[in-house]
């Protein structure tokens, strides 16, 4: 695993030189998307050198992490509708490339299979982008998640729904309670994976995620057991390590 500690905005430059240099050696690659304000300043710079003709998603695919359950198609907050504000509407990936786990269908597990072999058929992602949860969690696989665990209906902690609160107009009690997320053997398949975490608040997380031992109660230390895993943080994300 490789860690890199540098300022925000050089960590959103660093990985936009990833992918665009993916996207040049490979125009139809397919991305893995994550949502929360992590990769925000990443999809900002992705979103500039696209305008400006550096890259271009034409070719492109891309597959969420998770999704909430329960949020009605037209809820802000869901993420398939955050992921076509942030990322989709601002470049030129083609309408129907984005894909993501459907938390509105009346059969979750077949969703979920769905979703997997939807990825599958796509040839697997080949730059997953990664955020972390304050309790180490990625995608939505919270403390406790099976590292062979696969896309799946899952139940959010308490932690990560107070986290997440602020999305909800601060109010915990409108945060979903289950959500649909790529499991960890999911987001181990994908060829490169790169985590951005910046703030004090993550500082925990990539001590375990860097320097802990592998183990389901922190589940972002699976990452060391991946070949080619990018973990880039802020000094104050560091600080633990
Ligand atoms: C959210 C998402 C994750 C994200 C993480 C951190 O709940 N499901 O994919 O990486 O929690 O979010 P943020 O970047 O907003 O701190």
């Amino acid at each position: 695993m490789e860690v890199v500690i540098e300022p925000p905005g050089v960590i959103a430059a660093l990985v936009a030189d990833a992918v665009e240099g993916l996207l040049a050696a490979k125009p139809e690659a397919v991305l893995g998307l994550a949502t929360g304000s992590s990769p925000q300043a990443v999809y900002d710079e992705l979103a500039r050198r696209c305008a400006a003709g550096r890259l271009s998603f034409a070719r492109a695919r891309a597959f969420m992490l998770d999704e909430y359950v329960g949020l009605p198609a037209d809820h802000p907050e869901r993420y398939r509708n955050v992921i076509d504000r942030d990322f989709a509407a601002r470049v030129d990936i083609a309408p129907g490339a984005v894909h993501g786990p459907d938390g509105t269908a009346d059969d979750l597990p077949a969703a979920c299979a769905a979703y997997e072999a939807t990825i599958a058929a796509a040839g697997g992602v080949d730059l997953q982008l990664l955020g972390i949860g304050t309790d180490g969690h990625i995608g939505f696989n919270e403390p406790g998640s099976s590292l062979a665990s696969r896309t799946r209906l899952k139940t959010l902690t308490t932690q990560t729904r107070a986290d997440n609160a602020r999305f909800f107009g601060g109010d915990v009690g409108r945060v979903p309670r289950h959500c649909l997320t790529q499991g960890l053997a999911t987001i181990m398949s994908a060829r490169h994976l790169v985590l951005v975490a910046t703030g004090a608040g993550k500082a925990e997380a990539v001590h375990h995620l860097v320097e802990g031992p592998v183990s389901a109660m922190w589940p972002a230390t699976i990452m060391q057991h991946h070949p080619h895993a990018t973990v880039l943080v802020d000094d104050a994300a560091a600080s633990r390590l």
